[in-house]
């Protein structure tokens, strides 16, 4: 065989030759069996059943296809960590390191509903040439896979090599595909009318989280709780280190990866007026005695829900009275926000309820050249100059969760019970912004908590870090020590 024809089609190590007969021979034998045991089940696995039949019940007849995604490039032959996309986790319980690249799932109609078969690039044995010389897949390189076997034990799934996925696309079912995230399926599968139908309903399923759904989201506030103390304790290091927003930066990614799988979004860490950059994820700037720290960032879990979560800390440990009083102001402009969380309220109040308080109180600073009621009107809104945002939205496996989901569902729709929302106001003052004192100029506050609805209002998910200016100090100090 020519060098090329041996090389499989993944591989991609320049410098690796062709192996020799014997070399090929040599690598195939000599391995002891190593089956795994005591495969358990994945944890989200019987939550899905219920997700699938709701899918199900929305598409008879028709062949749904949900992929998990390719590899994407970083740069030249190395990858970006690998992240399938959210519908493919949601409906099969796949998650984490066990994630891989070119999954599929297709719900295959059987005339009552559909079978779920699960399509996975399984292990690469020892009896393949990927195992030892296939960089981007081959065991010896990356470590192991699920065999077909063990990945039907652990998804409860009936499970194939994806490479017989072409035998069932080639037929006249309808199918409908999540586009764009499979180059191979995107070429196979024909484009159907109903193919946005079909990636909304996906989204807004998620709407509505379930019990294992608001426990991940807890569990991911809890670290990232933990995360941002870290992130306190490493203060005086971020001080006296150049860049010292990637100190904090670091000090938060270092949690999220011992205790979860990553962060859930690039992390902001804005010191001074860098916070009035709203995506401020550069994090080269220093941190300075006397500023003030905006840190927007979450902890995302092994099942990849998120947290997002921000707190505007004064690095010195203590606010001046500039700083407390404009964080007063988003303070109560977000318990306005979580009064508003509750079954049958509409989306919107919540949005409303928190810039209400943020203009009336830009207002009364006198910043405001029209009355806050004036400036609420939708045809005014000068108050955004410094709110800048809205003030909510849906989380979980995603960080803008749901956001393909339909209008009447979500932007105006109403607040159900087991919805999971950010409540998040905040309000901005450039540095060089003449309509405010100069003691204000540069300072950016956002108060951000992850909230549940439940029958009575909302329960907050990130409760355990402190949100008020004492509770903020006095925190810090027995940190800080
Ligand atoms: N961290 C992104 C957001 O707050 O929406
Ligand atoms: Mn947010
Ligand atoms: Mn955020």
């Amino acid at each position: 065989m020519s060098e090329k024809a041996t090389t499989p089609p993944t591989s991609k190590r320049a410098h690796d030759p062709a192996p020799s007969e014997a070399y090929a021979a040599l690598m195939k034998t000599g391995w002891a069996q190593s089956p795994l045991h005591g495969i358990t089940v994945a944890p989200a696995v019987p939550w899905c059943v219920a997700r699938r039949d709701a899918l199900s019940e929305a598409f008879p007849g028709i062949r749904l296809v949900i992929p998990a995604g390719n590899f994407k490039v970083r740069s030249n032959d190395s990858d970006y960590n690998f992240r399938p996309h959210s519908a493919f986790v949601y409906y099969t319980g796949v998650a984490g390191v066990e994630a891989t690249a070119d999954a599929v799932l297709v719900m295959e109609p059987n005339g009552v509903g559909h079978q779920p078969l699960l399509y996975i690039n399984p292990r690469s044995t020892r009896d393949t040439d990927a195992f030892y010389r296939d960089a981007r897949y081959g065991e010896l390189w990356v470590g192991r896979r699920f065999t077909t076997e063990e990945a039907q034990a652990r998804y409860e799934l009936e499970t194939r090599h994806v490479n017989l996925l072409a035998e069932i696309l080639g037929d006249k079912t309808e199918t409908l595909l999540i586009r764009g995230e499979d180059k191979s399926l995107d070429e196979k599968v024909k484009v159907h009318k109903r193919e946005a139908e079909f990636l909304t309903f996906t989204s807004g399923a998620r709407m509505l989280k379930d019990k294992y759904e608001v426990d991940e989201m807890q569990a991911a506030c809890d670290i990232t709780a933990r995360g941002f103390a870290d992130v306190v304790r490493v203060l005086p290091a971020a001080v006296n280190t150049p860049r010292g927003e990637r100190v904090i930066e670091s000090a938060f990614f270092g949690r999220a990866r011992i205790e979860g799988n990553d962060t859930g979004y690039n992390t902001i860490a804005a010191s001074g007026s860098h916070a009035c950059t709203l995506h401020w994820i550069r994090n080269d700037g220093d941190v300075k005695l006397g500023e003030l720290l905006l840190l927007d960032a979450g902890a995302e879990r092994d099942s990849y829900y998120t947290a997002d979560v921000t707190r505007t800390l004064p690095i010195s440990g203590k606010f001046s009275p500039a700083q407390r009083s404009l964080y007063m102001l988003v303070y109560e402009a977000q318990k306005a926000g979580f009064e508003a969380v509750k079954p049958g309220a509409d989306w919107t109040d919540i949005n409303e309820a928190s810039q209400r308080v943020l203009a009336q109180g830009l207002a009364d600073m006198g910043v405001l050249s029209v009355s806050a009621e004036e400036s609420l009107q939708p045809d005014s809104g000068l108050h955004r100059r410094w709110t800048l945002h809205g003030v909510s939205h849906m989380l979980g496996l995603d960080v803008h969760d749901c956001s393909q989901a339909r209008k009447d569902q979500y932007a105006e729709g109403t607040l159900k019970v087991g919805m999971v929302l950010t409540v998040e106001p905040g309000l901005y003052i450039q540095p060089d912004d003449e309509l405010f004192a100069p003691e204000f100029r540069g300072i950016g506050i956002r108060i951000e908590d992850d909230v549940v609805v439940t029958e009575d209002g909302c329960r907050i998910l990130s409760n355990s870090l402190p949100r008020h200016p004492d509770e903020i100090e006095a925190w810090m100090a027995s940190l800080l020590g």
